[in-house]
């Protein structure tokens, strides 16, 4: 089996690679640091293939991704876990917009060349990286919610495209809640943090039964619902 991951070099990619590769994966490992992917390499035992990719330099990343596909010759899966994410509190056009450019456009891009390249294989796998953010805005990182929801509701769309081509594309919407890596790095009032590799596991065990949804951990199912049923009084207090 062979897997590509968006989103490599760090934090849940980082270890569901390791996952994916321990699991017999041969690994297409993407992002823009390409020394932390080298080294990431070297841990296999499988072989794994190594691809720079900017998300937000559109044409360049989506000729890049088709690139690796060319080069791993058969793809079974493609993981987009590239993400971006900043509290700020100004609001600040700037940190919303690259959130909108990773998580949005970039997210597209990637999805984009993955849909197509398993329409022609006539069977694949796609799973995206979004959040519990999806579930409801956020007045400390509004721009992050919202990309989050929007990767979240265009995997449905995906979904409903596949349906209509008639071709087996599963899509599997990763839902984590706190997940300890570089992104939360500063973060405060944190709880149920899962480590990196243990939010890898269940990533990978939604992959394997090829879920439509999964939250990691499990339990963050409860906040999910916690955060829909919440007047607005007691959720803004929230940040
Ligand atoms: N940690 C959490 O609690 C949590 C919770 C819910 C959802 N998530 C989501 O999980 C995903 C992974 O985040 P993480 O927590 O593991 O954070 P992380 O350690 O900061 O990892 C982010 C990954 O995205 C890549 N990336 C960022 N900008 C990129 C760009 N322009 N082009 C290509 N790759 C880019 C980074 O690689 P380079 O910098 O090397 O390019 C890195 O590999 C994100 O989508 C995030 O929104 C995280």
């Amino acid at each position: 089996m062979k897997a590509i991951v968006v989103g490599a070099s760090s934090g849940i990619g980082e270890a569901l690679a390791r996952v994916l590769a321990r699991n017999g994966y041969e690994v297409g490992l993407a992002a823009r640091r390409g020394e932390l992917l080298e080294r990431l390499a070297g841990e296999f035992e499988t072989k794994s293939y190594i691809k720079i990719i900017d998300v937000t330099q559109y044409a360049e990343a989506m000729a890049r991704l088709e690139e690796l596909i060319r080069e791993m010759g058969d793809v079974d899966l493609i993981v987009i876990n590239s993400g971006v994410g900043y509290k700020s509190d100004r609001l600040e056009f700037e940190n919303q917009k690259k959130t909108i450019d990773v998580n949005v456009s970039g997210f597209v891009a990637m999805a984009v060349v993955a849909y197509n390249y398993f329409l022609t294989r006539k069977k694949g796998h796609i799973v995206g990286i979004s959040s519990i953010a999806a579930v409801r805005g956020s007045g400390g990182s509004p721009s992050y919610n919202a990309s989050k929801a929007f990767e979240y509701n265009y995997m449905q769309g995906l979904r409903s495209r596949a349906w209509h081509d008639k071709v087996p594309i599963a899509i599997t919407a990763i839902q984590p809640g706190y997940v300890e890596t570089p992104l939360l790095q500063g973060a405060k009032n944190l709880f149920w943090m899962a480590s990196a590799q243990d939010a890898a596991e269940q990533i990978f065990d939604a992959i394997r039964k090829k879920r439509k949804q999964a939250y990691i951990t499990r339990r963050w199912r409860l906040i999910a619902w916690l955060m829909r049923v919440a007047p607005d009084w007691m959720y803004f207090r929230i940040r």
